[in-house]
């Protein structure tokens, strides 16, 4: 057993974005590119020595080489101790968990979320802190400057580790531990709901179809749903996961659930569907001819936490991403408890659940979770609304309804302008800031007046720092928003992701038509970005 030293020469795009380090494969495959990366994630961290590591990923393509590269690495750097999930796999949400259950200095989560997989997909490494959250960007800065400036990695000379075998292995005198993925995390759900009510209501005939998009959440959904909750086999599909997801696109929206959504809006069609995500921590809800959009259901789940038992005696507080709609205000406003708006991402509300002071977090993206763990967690809010339909014995849809009667509905959409060029998409979004200012108390149309303008910029509550240039609002005193801002994970180009949000009260019309609804605000965006002009697109690459 040797530790090797080796020479290297740095790559200059090892900037982690909004989720880690999202690159295509053939880039991660380029010479010593992982090592370098994982090399200055060591290089910025302190006092590490002797303690453990949790390693794991969503099973896409290149994981097995990287995992075996990050082992050697662990041991080579000092860690004392690798927990690894079986076959290398784990979801982010159990990665999280696993971190936190083990006390574990932190995690390296090897996947690129939804963005498809196989060697012309991508692939990502993200580094989790000790709380089993995404590492915030005092780190994340650190990572990348070091990554400009490596001269060398450290590697131990060691054979490959069984990732088939369940137990104690070694590594250059470090314990690999390979554990089942799901063991402890199927436990922790177990705490948190109501197992029996769920139980009773698939015995009582609900049927339920749950998509794994042949990627991590297949395993878990399987021993949950079908394993301890009696759901009939064949209610999980696509449940094996596979490298290159079956060559299908991990991302549980409308346009790659399209089928699953055709069904659930059908008479013969199951009573619930859900999907999650490449690595797990997404969730599509659809119930009988209702499509819940994340926003809401981030603001259902939060209105209704408390009838599951691990939020029995209610919830701290609710923190969303500043583009995600407003609806959850309205519930935190009810139940008076605190309500935060935070940049996207998933790292910034590790402080606010740390610190108590919010229970259940969620972002437009299809992203909502909890303190149990410090990620998204897809299959969690699966369960959450399974508990919630299960004790209320009423459909998604009434549940949905009766929500908006109470607090009003926010109609919400997100256009992505894809792979455009970075250039133009950056001129954009400038030359839209540079206009704000001036816009403030400006009248649009027949009732839309500007409230306030801005670059949105969090000061956390909790350790005083401050992030600026996270993207543009435009709010009208009707509730209504615009909200502009360039994507930090996409892999090819720019994404411009485009916003757009207004607010009926609890007496007003909840069954319009989103984009109808939003018509005016649609167009108003346009005009006052000219984003279809200088993009030279007509449409959306993707509306959500
Ligand atoms: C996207 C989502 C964001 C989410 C992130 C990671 O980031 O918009 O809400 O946290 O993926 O899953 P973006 O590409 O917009 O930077
Ligand atoms: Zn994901």
């Amino acid at each position: 057993m040797t530790i090797q030293t080796i020479n290297t020469t740095p790559y200059d795009d090892q900037k982690p974005g909004t989720s880690g380090l999202r690159k295509r494969v053939k880039v991660y495959q380029q010479e010593n590119y992982v090592e370098n990366y994982l090399q200055a994630i060591f290089d910025s961290l302190e006092d590490f020595q002797g303690k453990t590591l949790v390693i794991g990923g969503d099973g896409r393509f290149y994981n097995d080489v990287a995992i075996q590269t990050a082992i050697r690495m662990a041991a080579a750097n000092g860690f004392g101790k690798v927990i690894v999930g079986q076959e290398g796999l784990l979801s982010t949400p159990a990665a999280s968990h696993l971190i936190r259950h083990y006390k574990a200095f932190g995690g390296l989560v090897l996947s690129a979320s939804h963005n498809p997989g196989g060697p012309d997909g991508d692939f990502g490494i993200k580094y989790n802190i000790g709380n089993g959250g995404p590492a915030p960007e005092k780190i994340t800065d650190a990572v990348f400057a070091r990554s400009k400036v490596i001269e060398s990695y450290k590697i131990a000379n060691e054979r490959d580790v069984e990732l088939g075998r369940l137990g104690i292995q070694n590594s250059a005198g470090m314990i690999v531990e390979v554990v089942d993925p799901v063991a402890d995390y199927a436990a922790l759900m177990e705490t948190l709901f109501d197992f029996p009510a769920i139980e009773a209501l698939f015995a009582s005939g609900f049927r339920m179809t749950f998509d794994a998009m042949h990627a991590i959440t297949g395993p878990y959904a399987h021993a949950i749903l079908e394993g301890r909750l009696g759901a009939p086999v064949g209610t999980v599909v696509n449940g094996k996961p596979l490298p290159d997801f079956g060559g299908g696109h991990p991302d549980p929206n409308l346009v790659y659930c399209k089928d699953m959504f055709d069904l659930l809006m059908t008479p013969e069609g199951p009573d619930f569907g859900a999907a999650s995500d490449g690595d797990g921590d997404r969730n599509l809800i659809i119930g009988k001819n209702r499509f819940v959009t994340p926003s809401d259901s981030l603001a259902l789940l939060a209105a209704n936490a408390h009838l599951a038992p691990g939020y029995k005696g209610g919830i701290a507080g609710i923190a969303r991403s500043m583009p995600t709609s407003a609806a959850a205000d309205r519930v935190a406003e009810k139940l008076g408890i605190e309500m935060h708006e935070t940049p996207t991402g998933w790292k910034f509300f590790g402080n606010l659940l740390d610190a108590g002071r919010v229970t259940i977090c969620g972002e437009e993206s299809a992203g909502t979770g909890s303190s149990h763990v410090r990620e998204k967690d897809g299959l969690w809010a699966v369960l959450l609304w399974l508990n919630i339909v299960a004790v209320r014995k009423q459909s998604v849809d009434e549940i949905v309804r009766e929500h908006w009667a109470t607090y009003g509905r926010n109609y919400y959409t997100r256009h992505d302008y894809e792979e455009v060029d970075a250039g133009i998409a950056s001129g954009l979004v400038d030359d839209l800031r540079a206009k704000l200012p001036g816009l403030v108390g400006q009248n649009f149309g027949d009732d839309l007046q500007v409230a306030y303008a801005d670059d949105f910029t969090y000061h956390d509550p909790v350790d005083g720092s401050t992030s600026a240039k996270q993207g543009i609002r435009i709010g009208f005193t009707d509730g209504s928003r615009i909200v502009l801002r360039l994507s930090g994970t996409g892999t090819v180009g720019a994404t411009l992701r485009l916003y757009l949000e207004n607010y009926e009260a609890a007496d007003g019309r909840h069954d319009l038509e989103t984009q109808s609804a939003l018509e005016e605000l649609i167009e108003l965006a346009d005009q006052l970005s000219g984003l279809k002009q200088r993009t030279g697109r007509q449409e959306p690459s993707v509306i959500t």
